[in-house]
C-alpha cells in the first residue's frame, strides 16, 4: 500500500522522484521521503504528511544526483511519523531502503540484529531490511547480492529498493507478493510501485517476478532470482499514455474516471463480442469441455469487487443455469469452502494486489480448482496465479473509490456468464446475441446518463447536511445499494447503508424518521411493483425518496420526490447504467461537505495486507 519509486541514469535525480512520488500518493500519503547520494554519503529527507510536505522540505536541495530512491507511506506497522518514514538507513548511514508490504518476522529480525550490535531509529517492520542488507554488506556482498540474501531471511511481502552512497551508480530492488516494475529508458533506469512515475519517461517496462531482484545503473539491468541465478530482462510495451494518468482537466481522478466509463466499457468489449453475437474469450483458457466439467462456481473478492460479484451472480444463475456461492475474500480461506476439480473459483481485483483476494486465489488452485482472474493491471501478482486472466482494459485508477474498474469488472463477468451459458446450451444463440447487442448500446446511454450529472449535482447538494443515508434495492438493484451506500460513506464520511428492500422491516425501517434521505434503485425489474411498495413504506414514514430510474416510469414518478434518470435497458444490464448516478451523488456529496474525493481519509488504493 506504500509507493515506491527509485533512479538513476543522466538526470538530476530529486525531481523525477519527487514527481513519481505524487503519482504514486494514491497509494499511501501519511509520510515520504527521498534519499540521495551526496559526495560518499546520503542525503536523507523525510516529512511527515504528503508529499508535498517533501516537496517544500527539499526545494533548497541540491539538484546534482543521478540516483535516488523515494517513498510515499500508509501505515502498517509505526504510526505515522516523520521518524517511521522511509527512506530507512543502517547504521552506517550510507545506505538506504524504501518497502512496500509487511515483514512478519520484524520482531525477531530485530532481536538478532540489535543483539548483533545494529542501532534502530524507527518502529517500522520495514528498518529491519536496511540493518539486514547492511549485515550482508559488511561480510562482503555488493549491494545486489545483499538485497537478494537479506530478502530469503524475510517472511511475509515486499518489494523494497534499496541504494548505497559508496556506489552511487546504481539502484537495486527485489520483490515477492508485492508489486514492482521496471522502466526502460535511453541509459536511464526507473524502478516503481506501477507504471504511473515512469510514463513521462517510457513505456518499456520489465515487471519484476516474485522473488526476483534486480540491479540498475547506467550500464543496464541485470536480474536475478534469490538463490542468484541470473534471468532475462523481459520487457513489454505499456499502452497507457501519460495524459491517461492524469486528470484531463476534471477536478479530480474520481470524476474523470466516471466520466471515462464508456470508453473503458468499449474498450473491454472490443474483440471479444461482436455486435453479431459472437464471443471471443482465448485469455480465459476454458475450453468448451472444461466449462461443461464445471458444476459450481465461486467468486471472491472484497469492497466494489465483492458488489461486481455479487451483480454477476444474478445474470450467471439465469443465463447459465449454474449455481454460483459469493464470499468476502478474507471469509472464503478460513471457512474451508469445498471445492473440487469442478469448482471455478473466479477472483475478482482491480489491483489484482489484495491479499486476501490473491490469497483465496492460491487456496483455491491448492484444493485443485479452476481459477480465473479479473483484474485491471496487467502482470499484477493475482494474474500471476490463475489459470485465466480477463484484463478490464479500464487504464489507471487513480482515485481510491472503485469506478470504471468496477462498471468493466462486471462487463468482463458478463461475459464470462455468457460464455458459460454458450457452452452449456442454457441460452439460446438468439438470445446471447441479444443481450450482446444491449451490452453494445451501453457505453452511449451511458454517455447519456453523464450528461445528466448537473441534476444529481443538484440533488446531491440539497442533500449533503443529511447525517445518514439509507439505499435500498430489489433483485440486481440489492448490490447496486450495498454499492451505493459504499460509495458514499467511503468518500464523504457520511453513515450510509445498503439494504435489501425486502429486510427494510426486519430492522433498518427503524432509522427511518422525517427528512431521511431513502435512495432506491428503482429500474425496471421483475420486482419493480414490490420495490414500490417498500418505498411506499418509507415515505409513510416522513422519508424523502431519491429514486434512480427509468425515462418516463409513471409508478416511480408517484412515489418519488427525486427521479435521477437512466436510459430503458434490459434488467439484468440495468447497473451498468444505475452505477453513474449513484457514483455521482457519492462524489458530489463528498464535494458539497469539502471531502477530498480522490484521497478518503483511512483508506489505500492497493489493499496488500489482511
Ligand atoms: C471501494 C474500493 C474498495 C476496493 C477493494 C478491493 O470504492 O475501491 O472497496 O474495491 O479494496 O480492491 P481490489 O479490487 O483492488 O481487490
Amino acid at each position: 500500500m506504500c509507493g515506491i519509486v527509485g533512479y538513476v541514469g543522466d538526470r538530476s535525480a530529486l525531481p523525477v522522484l519527487l514527481e513519481g512520488l505524487k503519482s504514486l500518493e494514491y497509494r499511501g500519503y501519511d509520510s515520504a521521503g527521498v534519499a540521495l547520494p551526496l559526495d560518499g554519503c546520503l542525503e536523507v529527507v523525510r516529512r511527515a504528511g504528503k508529499v508535498d510536505e517533501l516537496i517544500a522540505a527539499t526545494a533548497g536541495s541540491a539538484n546534482g544526483q543521478h540516483s535516488g530512491i523515494g517513498h510515499t507511506r500508509w501505515a502498517t506497522c509505526g504510526e505515522p511519523s516523520e521518524s517511521n518514514a522511509h527512506p530507512h538507513r543502517d547504521c552506517t548511514g550510507n545506505l538506504a531502503i524504501v518497502h512496500n508490504g509487511i515483514i512478519e518476522n520484524h520482531v525477531q529480525l530485530r532481536q538478532e540484529l540489535v543483539a548483533g550490535g545494529h542501532v534502530f531509529h524507527s518502529a517500522t517492520d520495514s528498518e529491519v531490511v536496511a540493518h539486514l542488507v547492511e549485515a550482508h554488506v559488511n561480510a562482503g556482498a555488493d549491494l545486489l547480492d545483499a538485497v537478494r540474501l537479506a530478502a530469503r531471511e524475510l517472511h511475509g511481502s515486499f518489494a523494497i529498493v534499496a541504494i548505497d552512497a559508496r556506489n552511487p551508480g546504481a539502484i537495486v530492488g527485489a520483490r515477492v507478493d508485492a508489486p514492482l516494475v521496471l522502466g526502460l529508458g535511453d541509459g536511464e533506469y526507473f524502478l516503481a510501485s506501477d507504471v504511473a512515475p515512469l510514463l513521462p519517461y517510457t513505456r518499456r517496462v520489465v515487471w519484476l517476478a516474485d522473488g526476483e531482484a534486480a540491479q540498475l545503473s547506467p550500464a543496464g539491468v541485470r536480474i536475478v532470482d534469490l538463490e542468484g541465478v541470473e534471468h532475462a530482462p523481459s520487457s513489454s510495451e505499456i499502452a497507457w499514455d501519460r495524459e491517461a494518468a492524469e486528470k484531463a482537466g476534471f477536478p479530480d481522478f474520481m470524476l474523470k474516471e466516471i466520466h471515462e466509463q464508456p470508453r473503458a466499457l468499449r474498450d473491454t468489449l472490443r474483440g471479444r463480442a461482436d455486435a453479431s453475437g459472437e464471443l471471443t474469450l482465448d485469455e480465459l483458457a476454458l475450453s468448451p469441455e472444461d466449462i461443461a466439467g464445471v458444476d459450481k462456481i465461486f467468486i471472491v473478492a472484497c469492497g466494489s469487487s465483492y458488489h461486481a460479484g455479487l451483480v454477476a451472480k444474478y445474470a450467471f444463475e439465469r443465463w447459465a443455469r449454474i449455481p454460483v456461492e459469493i464470499d468476502v475474500a478474507s471469509e472464503f480461506r478460513y471457512r474451508d469452502p469445498v471445492l473440487s476439480p469442478k469448482t471455478l473459483v473466479v477472483g475478482i481485483s482491480q489491483s489484482g494486489e489484495t491479499a486476501d483476494t490473491l490469497a483465496a486465489i492460491r487456496y483455491a488452485r491448492r484444493q485443485q480448482a479452476r481459477t480465473v482472474v479479473i483484474t485491471n493491471v496487467v502482470g499484477s501478482s493475482i494474474s500471476r496465479e490463475a489459470d485465466g486472466v480477463l484484463y478490464t482494459h479500464a487504464g489507471p485508477e487513480i482515485g481510491v473509490a472503485a469506478t470504471k474498474t468496477l462498471t468493466t469488472q462486471i462487463a468482463c463477468l458478463w461475459l464470462l456468464g455468457l460464455w458459460f451459458s454458450w457452452a452449456r446450451g442454457a441460452l439460446s444463440p438468439e438470445a446471447a446475441a441479444e443481450v450482446i447487442a444491449d451490452l453494445w448500446r451501453c457505453p452511449e446511454q451511458m454517455e447519456e446518463v453523464l450528461a445528466d450529472d448537473s441534476r444529481v449535482r443538484e440533488v446531491a447538494e440539497r442533500f449533503a447536511p443529511a447525517e445518514g443515508f439509507l439505499f435500498i434495492g430489489r433483485g440486481v438493484g440489492y448490490p447496486l445499494a450495498m454499492e451505493g451506500a459504499l460509495k458514499l460513506k467511503e468518500i464523504s464520511y457520511v453513515h450510509a447503508e445498503g439494504f435489501a428492500a425486502g429486510e427494510m422491516k426486519h430492522g433498518p425501517i427503524a432509522l427511518i424518521d422525517k427528512g431521511v434521505p431513502v435512495v432506491a434503485i428503482a429500474t425496471h425489474s421483475r420486482v419493480l411493483g414490490k420495490l414500490i411498495s417498500n418505498i411506499e413504506e418509507a415515505r409513510a414514514r416522513g422519508a424523502s425518496i431519491v429514486c434512480v430510474a427509468q425515462k418516463g416510469d409513471e409508478r416511480v414518478l408517484e412515489v418519488a420526490g427525486d427521479v435521477l434518470v437512466v436510459p430503458q435497458t434490459a434488467e439484468l444490464l440495468s447497473p451498468m447504467l444505475d452505477l453513474i448516478p449513484l457514483q455521482l451523488l457519492a462524489y458530489h456529496v463528498a464535494k458539497a461537505r469539502g471531502c477530498d474525493p480522490d484521497r478518503p481519509r483511512n483508506l489505500a488504493k492497493s489493499v496488500t495486507v489482511e
